[in-house]
C-alpha cells in the first residue's frame, strides 16, 4: 500500500507542519511507504497556462500536458491512497492546492467529456486532512464543514477514491485545548490505511 502525501503550506513554524511530520511519523511507525509532493516546497506552479486552459476548455488532448503535471499523474499511478493535507483558508484549501486539482486533474486524464474515458487509476483511499481556526462545532453549526466535505469528498475526490474521508482539526485558535484529540484522530486515521494494506 503506497501513500502520497499532497501537501500545501508555506512555513515550517506552522501547526499544519507539525501534523505533517506527525503523520510522517506515523506512516513510518506503521512500515507504511509513502511518497509526498510538497507543493510550496516544489514551488508548484497553480496557475494555468493559456494552453492548458484552451486542452481542458475546448478538450483538445493533442495538446501537451506539462512535465510537473506529468510527474503528478506518475504519483498517482504509483500510490494506492492519497492524503491531501493543508490549512483551511477562507473555508477552502489554499489557492496552491486548488491549483494542483486544476493543473493535474487533465481531461482525459481525472475526467472525461465526449467520448473521452478517464485513464486515472481509481485508489482505495482518499483523505483530506485540513487544520482549521474555527471550532468543528461552529464549522458544522454554520453548515461550512459540510459545503467542504461535499466538496473535496464528493467532487474531487468523486468515483477516483473506492474510500473517502475527510478529518478537519478544527480549533487551532486554542491550539493547548486540542492539539491532544488531534494527534489521536491523526493515529486512528492511519489505521485505515494499514486496514487496506
Ligand atoms: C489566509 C487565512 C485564511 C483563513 N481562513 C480560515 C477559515 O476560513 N476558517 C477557519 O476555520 N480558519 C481559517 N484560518 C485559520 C487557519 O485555518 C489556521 O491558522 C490553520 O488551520 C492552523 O494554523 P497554521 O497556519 O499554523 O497551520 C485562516 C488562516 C489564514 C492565514
Amino acid at each position: 500500500m503506497n501513500t502520497l502525501i499532497v501537501y500545501c503550506h508555506p512555513s515550517k513554524k506552522s501547526y499544519t507542519f507539525q501534523v505533517f511530520e506527525r503523520l510522517k511519523a506515523v506512516l513510518q511507525k506503521q512500515n507504511l511507504n509513502f511518497e509526498v509532493s510538497d507543493l510550496y516546497e516544489m514551488n508548484f506552479q497553480s496557475d494555468m497556462s493559456e494552453t492548458e486552459y484552451e486542452r481542458e476548455g475546448f478538450i483538445k488532448t493533442e495538446l501537451p500536458i506539462p512535465q510537473d503535471v506529468l510527474a503528478e499523474h506518475a504519483k498517482i499511478e504509483r500510490a494506492d491512497c492519497i492524503i491531501f493535507l493543508y490549512p483551511v483558508w477562507w473555508s477552502d484549501c489554499p489557492a496552491k492546492l486548488k491549483g494542483w486539482f486544476d493543473r493535474v486533474y487533465s481531461v482525459g486524464y481525472a475526467y472525461g467529456q465526449n467520448d473521452l474515458f478517464p485513464k486515472m487509476k481509481t485508489l482505495k483511499l482518499g483523505l483530506i486532512i485540513c487544520t482549521a481556526g474555527h471550532p468543528n462545532a461552529f464549522l458544522n453549526e454554520t453548515g461550512i464543514a459540510q459545503s467542504m466535505q461535499n466538496i473535496m469528498l464528493n467532487d474531487r475526490l468523486g468515483k477516483r477514491f473506492e474510500q473517502k474521508e475527510m478529518l478537519i482539526l478544527g480549533g487551532t485558535l486554542e491550539l493547548e485545548k486540542v492539539i491532544g484529540h488531534h494527534m489521536q484522530q491523526i493515529e486512528e486515521i492511519i489505521t485505515k490505511i494499514k486496514e487496506l494494506s
